[in-house]
């Protein structure tokens, strides 16, 4: 009902990796172009399982964001934030904490997924059963509608379109609805209004969902209509319910996964990262030294690329020939270890050149991070105000 909006966030851990850039950042950075773009660091929801670990959230935010500009996240096109500077996120917390039923929390998958993983913290506290509440409050006080996240994090977005209805069911409600629905149908002059009926009548009779979408993409290329009335006409749609929250979407891109130097999932907690901003002597030496398949022991031994983590590596940084080359290679005993190793390393050199010149600008000249980021507070909070006064209005919290 609103422009599209595209939100994510990221916990604050520091220096970005490879599998950050490929998985999530390149995915921003294409997005940054054609959308309205919000992204922030997501401290506070470290500290819902790191409460006590608290001496480098700042320094991690700052190392991060440098990541983020050196990769190519344009502030010219996207507004850049920390959480916490933006206290609305805590007040629609909040709010929605009135209206979210512990069941729901205690089901999300990652509640007791996590808890049994991260058996050395201490994870039975409200603000971690509360997460995806507080996630929820961060995509919808800006009223995002499109939220690039990894497969883990689709059942915290669930959460937040059921919250979203909930609060639309619960605080949409008001008097005469139909009367002023039918006016502001009017209001869009007669083709449009014709139109209108049409495709929300095929909704509602027929369930047919394009034509629910398509009537949407009319009311949002309509400018001249008032806030009240596009909320009216949104929720009119569906049933005799104001919007007052849309429901956002995930966006999953297909990214490809760029394994660990063991293999494992890369991390820098488990040691096997290749940092964004690697020197390249320290690419060489990393990729020179990772594990490949462990039956080939001997240069003579053929290899099974499947059971390599190099084979991952090309699968994200190689071309077509090259791919072929190593298959043949490996499964023959034709290519050494090293040798099929050394195209990966040129990649990641040479991947990594613009960032570090990028990131060079920033780290001569902290203050430039800072400038930015402290606009981006700025502008995100405006952002998030407007909708915070519409959802203490619905909720009865006016008092001018
Ligand atoms: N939970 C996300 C993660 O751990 C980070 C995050 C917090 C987020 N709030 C968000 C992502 C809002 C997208 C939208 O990766
Ligand atoms: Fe892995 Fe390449 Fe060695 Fe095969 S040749 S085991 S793919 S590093």
């Amino acid at each position: 009902m609103f422009a599209d909006r595209v939100l994510s966030g990221m916990r604050p851990t520091g220096r970005m990796h490879i599998g950050h850039y490929h998985g999530a950042l390149k995915n921003w950075i294409r997005l940054q172009e054609e959308y309205e773009c919000l992204y922030f660091a997501a401290d506070w929801h470290a500290l819902t399982t790191h409460f006590d670990e608290t001496e480098t959230i700042a320094d991690s935010v700052w190392e991060m964001f440098v990541d983020w500009l050196a990769a190519g996240v344009d502030p010219t096109r996207a507004t850049l934030f920390i959480q916490s500077r933006v206290p609305e996120h805590a007040e629609l917390a909040l709010l929605l904490g009135m209206i979210t039923p512990v069941g729901w929390l205690e089901r999300v998958p990652t509640y007791k997924d996590q808890q049994q993983k991260l058996t050395d913290h201490d994870l039975s506290n409200f603000g971690f059963l509360g997460y995806p509440v507080m996630m929820s409050a961060d995509i919808l006080v800006y009223r995002a509608n499109k939220v690039p996240v990894g497969e883990d994090q689709v059942s915290h977005i669930e959460v937040t379109r059921e919250l979203a209805r909930r609060f639309n069911h619960i605080y949409g409600r008001e008097p005469g609805f139909e009367e002023k629905a039918r006016a502001a149908v009017k209001k869009l002059g007669s083709k449009k209004a014709k139109r209108y009926e049409t495709l929300r009548t095929a909704f509602q009779e027929q369930g047919d969902t394009q034509a629910l979408e398509a009537a949407r993409e009319l009311l949002e290329g309509t400018q001249n209509l008032s806030l009240g009335d596009r909320e009216r006409l949104f929720g009119y749609l569906e049933g005799s319910r104001r919007v007052i929250l849309p429901e956002p979407q995930p966006l999953l891109t297909e990214t490809p996964r760029v394994p660990g130097l063991d293999g494992q999932k890369m991390s820098k907690s488990y040691g096997n990262a290749i940092m964004l901003r690697e020197d390249p002597v320290a690419v060489t030496q990393k990729v020179r030294t990772m594990q490949t398949d462990p039956a080939r022991v001997r240069r003579t031994d053929p290899g099974d690329p499947e059971k390599c983590p190099v084979w991952g590596l090309h699968q994200v940084y190689s071309d077509q020939v090259t791919r072929d080359w190593v298959w043949q290679g490996c499964t023959s005993a034709g290519i050494g270890c090293l040798e099929c190793k050394q195209p990966v390393i040129d990649a990641i050199i040479r991947e990594q050149q613009p960032i570090r010149e990028r990131a060079q600008r920033y780290l001569d000249d902290p203050s430039l991070v800072r400038n930015i980021v402290a606009d981006g507070c700025e502008r995100a909070r405006k952002l998030a105000e407007e909708t915070m006064r519409d959802v203490r209005e619905a909720m009865g919290l006016r008092y001018d």
